[in-house]
């Protein structure tokens, strides 16, 4: 098929070089030259393991190129798939390019006759295909739905992972509101074997938030529990966690013993969720709830909780160490998850802020997200160094803080720390791996 998709960020970039390997051309449409002229070279602006490769291929085959150039890209394409950014504007959705594209897409199809599918991609609150998309189209071209087609087909890509999860999907949701739609969507998604669900876009929308709210809650849920764990005292949550997570309807026990399904490490305590789609998400369905009367009250809870948990890390250490003034940190870990660079909503945003507020000086590191890191942070003065080398750096500090679970930090364990605090707010290591500093993390103090 000749797919076009508007919005060469990272949703669509990763849909279009994927669906290029598999066979379809793809038409990636920017507005940025500068973008479209690095992608056509084949340098992705995003760090997404595989994708470099990936892009590159889809490039060789002569399936993929990226173009500022909407209406030739329209007059080739069988379906078009719109991706561009719906960020946050205080706590609400900000549609605005949404709208835009609409328009835009609108204004073709009045100088067209022709019949064209519009399917939205990016994470939209439930009814805003078959309405705001549907009227701005409508009114832009002069001609009403069913003359186009809508559609709506959310992703489930976890960064890190993006190019797997789009590859070897575990389902793809088809949203469609016109059959001439879904006939189009089979056809796109037919090399893919996945469960497919046909459902309306509305649905289609609700299930891409129910998702992200459902695995969130359990993250928030369960660091909810390691703080009153912590503040008993005399038990260590992970302890509870180990035996919750062998109740069989979390992990069944088969033939072969126990799957130990992912989403138990959802349920691992830590120092709350970040990235670009959880909280913003949640904060876009709660502000969507309260519009139509309903309270949201499990959002509000969940955002509440994830928001305050950064701040467990300070406070346990200052409760341990009394005054912080004076003392050094090394914060281990400075991306919302590790296998990205993105920092967006990332908890070490708070951790050093909160460090650097108490005169602590910080010495950073992440593997690569340091440079996203400082431009989130702005200029914290003289306080706050990054460096290349963090095992260099474990001497100078009084404090060791594994914020970001990358596997490299496992090392920690194997050096020398004597004297020091080391706080694991991802509970990466077992207590008894410190045996000569002090082991402090979420979910256990244990005097
Ligand atoms: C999330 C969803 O997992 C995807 O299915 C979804 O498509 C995507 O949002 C989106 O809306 O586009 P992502 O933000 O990449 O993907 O992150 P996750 O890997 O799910 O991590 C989210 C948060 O949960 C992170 O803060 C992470 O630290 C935490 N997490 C993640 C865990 O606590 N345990 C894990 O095993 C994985």
């Amino acid at each position: 098929m000749n797919v076009t998709i508007i919005g060469a960020g990272y949703v669509g970039l990763l849909s279009g070089a994927c669906l290029a390997e598999k066979g379809h051309r793809v038409s990636c449409v920017d507005i940025s030259q500068q973008l479209v002229e690095q992608l056509n070279q084949g340098k992705p602006h995003i760090y997404e393991a595989g994708l470099a490769e990936l892009l590159g291929r889809a490039l060789d085959s002569g399936r993929f190129r990226a173009t500022t150039d909407l209406d030739s890209s329209l007059d080739r394409c069988d379906l078009v798939i719109v991706a561009v950014g719906t960020p946050s504007e205080n706590g609400v959705i900000d549609l605005s390019s949404i709208v835009q594209i609409s328009r835009r897409i609108g204004l073709y199809l009045r100088t067209r006759d022709r019949h064209l599918s519009i399917v939205i991609k990016s994470t939209v609150v439930p009814g805003t295909t078959d309405t705001l998309v549907r009227s701005e189209i409508a009114s832009a071209s002069g001609k009403d739905f069913p003359s186009f087609g809508l559609g709506m087909n959310p992703e489930f890509l976890r960064e890190g992972n993006a190019i797997s999860d789009f590859m070897e999907p575990d389902r793809i949701v088809l949203g469609y509101e016109d059959d001439k739609t879904l006939q189009l969507l089979e056809e796109l998604y037919a090399p893919w074997e996945a469960d497919k669900i046909r459902v309306n876009t509305r649905t289609a929308e609700l299930i891409k938030y129910a998702n992200n709210i459902l695995l969130a809650t359990q993250v928030s849920t369960v660091n909810e529990i390691a703080n009153l764990a912590a503040a008993l005292g005399n038990i260590d949550v992970m302890d509870v966690v180990r035996a919750v997570h062998l109740d069989k309807r979390w992990n069944p026990i088969l033939e072969k013993g126990r799957v130990t399904p992912g989403i138990l490490s959802y349920l691992v305590p830590g120092c709350g969720f970040g990235g670009s789609c959880f909280p913003k998400d949640l904060q876009a369905l709660r502000s969507q709830g309260r519009e139509k009367g309903i309270p949201m009250h499990m959002l509000n809870a969940i955002l509440k909780v994830n928001d305050s948990q950064p701040r467990q890390v300070v406070d346990t250490i200052a409760h341990e160490l009394g005054d912080l003034t004076g003392k050094t940190a090394l914060v281990l870990g400075l991306s919302f998850k590790p296998g990205t660079d993105d920092v967006r909503e990332s908890a070490s945003l708070k951790i050093v802020r909160s460090l650097l507020q108490k005169g602590v000086k910080v010495i950073a590191h992440d593997p690569v997200a340091t440079h996203n890191f400082k431009t989130a942070l702005g200029t914290p003065g003289d306080k706050l160094h990054y460096v290349d080398s963090w095992t260099e750096n474990v001497d100078k500090a009084d404090i060791v803080i594994v914020a970001t679970a990358w596997p490299e930090y496992q090392e920690l364990s194997q050096l020398h720390l004597e004297g020091k605090v080391v706080f694991d707010a991802r509970r990466m290591f077992q207590p008894s791996a410190f045996t000569k500093g002090k082991y402090l993390s979420i979910g256990r103090r244990m005097s």
